[in-house]
């Protein structure tokens, strides 16, 4: 999709359709949105008066042939109220008026931005709104709907003074939106076709055209390496594990600076193992691969991005199947670092191929950490899906990532990890058990779990078990994997 600038008045834009939006407080007298309501004899003021645009938060009205435009087409968007009115506002309202516009058969449209609108931070919104919304999920269908697609959106409403700082905004928001779709791409594929040797290929061809390091370690360099708690998941599989790592290193990197390490899981499918899941639903566990995917999206962009820190990323990746050979409840593993782990439940899974990532990644000189991780239904009890999960042992790093989902416009919410969680994975039989004893709290006994491996090293947990995948389309975006945390974690890394 092709993103250029317009800077005509809006009343001379050639289009099959103009887009713009309206506030709840019905003001459109001023700005650009005043231009067209003069050049319309007042037609949107009409609208308003008449309740037909009462400006509720993507609410669509669609004008045919407005006269006094050039414009085929005028589609007016509800914004919402005017205080609140953010990035993360402007990002939904581009992303569903494309795929209004798109359902329509319209292939190119014209998007006005409002008042004060015309930054950087603007430009990068619309961007990443409009290639994250255009983005579906049909790749398995044998009849696409093949004409409906947006080739080419203009921004209108950035004067000749705005328009480097524009240029730069959709240039950013390009880089994290395709980011985004590459790892929705990724979590989209089923588990048949996508086991961990061909997320590692994937993982490959991606590093190889972004100029980043990558190495994959097969199944033997993980038993050479003793990364017993990856081995046990991957045992009950016919499938081999991998230990993906990829690396950025900067040209201008300051000594002493941090080193930042990405860790994602990537189960490629969780049958829970021995303790198995029921049928019910179980499909959707194809997605429990999306953190590694997230990691893997992240590093896509910020090779584009190059920020002046070291990045390494790893994803251990394998299936959770209960086959012969599969562990059991009540087996006690060694993890890489040398704990003995108790496996209660061998769907608990993500913890375990974690807490060998999370040690090799500090192996590898990571001085801060972030893992992302589908790891538990708990976390759609407590927040659904709608924030992250977010759980952390350095107050200051934590509060970093926070300020970066703000700036993001994604939802994160941190949860405590107080001392008297972590009794509940204290072992009867080993130094720690992979589920909690007590009651309740199975969010952030996870986290507990994986921080026993994080030690001292500032790090940060991110449960997207319930965010990263949309059951129901939204507006502004298609049903199914939704990237979520990677414009956060790019935002985090950039701004180092
Ligand atoms: N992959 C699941 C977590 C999950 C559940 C993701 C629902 C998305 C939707 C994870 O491996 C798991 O099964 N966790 C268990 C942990 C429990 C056994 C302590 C869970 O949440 O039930
Ligand atoms: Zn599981
Ligand atoms: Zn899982």
């Amino acid at each position: 999709m092709q993103i250029t600038l317009e800077t005509k008045p809006l009343n001379a834009v050639v289009t099959d359709a103009l887009v713009t939006y309206v506030f709840e407080d019905g003001d459109v007298a001023q700005g650009r949105i005043g231009e067209l309501d003069r050049a319309t004899s007042g037609l949107l003021a009409k609208l308003v008066k008449s309740g037909e645009i009462a400006g509720k938060t993507l609410e669509m009205t669609l004008i045919h042939a407005p006269a006094g435009l050039k414009a085929n087409r005028l589609l007016l968007v509800g914004a919402g109220k005017r205080e609140g009115f953010n990035g993360a506002s402007l990002r939904k309202i581009a992303g569903a008026a494309l795929r209004y516009l798109k359902t329509r058969s319209i292939h190119a449209f014209v998007f006005a931005v409002r008042e004060n609108g015309a930054t950087e931070e603007a430009a990068q919104a619309l961007a990443e709104g409009f290639i994250t919304a255009d983005f579906e999920t049909d790749k398995y269908k044998t009849e696409k709907k093949n004409n409906k697609s947006i080739d080419a959106v203009t921004i209108a409403g950035y004067g000749d003074s705005e328009k480097a700082a524009a240029e730069k905004g959709i240039a950013r928001g390009r880089i994290i939106a395709e980011g985004q779709n590459f790892t929705r791409d990724l979590v989209n594929e089923p588990s048949n076709k996508l086991t961990p040797q061909i997320l590692a290929e994937k993982a490959a061809a991606m590093a190889k055209d972004a100029g980043l390091a990558i190495e994959v370690l097969d199944e033997k360099k993980i038993a050479d390496l003793k990364m017993g708690a990856l081995l046990s998941v991957a045992q009950g599989s016919v499938e081999p594990p991998r230990m993906i790592v990829i690396t950025y290193t900067p040209t201008n990197a300051k000594p002493g600076a941090p080193v930042v390490g990405l860790i994602g899981k990537a189960v490629t499918f969780d049958t829970g193992g021995i303790s198995i899941k029921p049928a019910d639903g179980m499909e959707k566990m194809k997605y429990d691969m999306a953190g590694g995917a997230t990691m893997i999206g992240a590093m896509k962009a910020l090779a584009a991005l190059k920020p002046s820190v070291k990045v390494i990323c790893v994803v251990p990746a394998t299936e959770n199947m209960p086959g012969g050979k599969a562990q059991k409840p009540g087996d006690i593993q060694t993890a890489m670092s040398g704990k003995t782990i108790e496996v209660l439940n061998t769907d608990a899974e993500g913890r375990l191929i974690l807490a060998d990532a999370v040690h090799y990644a500090k192996q590898l000189g990571a001085t801060h950490l972030v893992d992302a991780a589908t790891l538990t239904g708990a976390i759609v009890v407590a927040l659904a899906n709608v924030n992250v999960g977010v759980f952390g042992n350095d107050q200051a790093w934590t509060d970093r990532l926070l300020a970066s989902a703000k700036s993001a416009g994604e939802k994160m919410w941190q949860l405590p990890m107080d001392e008297e969680y972590r009794e509940f994975i204290k072992g009867s039989f080993a130094d720690i058990q992979n589920i909690g004893s007590g009651k309740g709290g199975g969010s952030i006994t996870g986290a507990w779990f994986i921080r026993e491996f994080a030690g001292d090293t500032p790090w940060i947990h991110l449960d997207i078990a319930g965010t990263a995948w949309n059951d129901d389309a939204k507006a502004w975006l298609a049903k199914g994997p939704t990237g979520v945390s990677l414009r956060t974690l790019v935002h985090l890394v950039t701004s180092l």
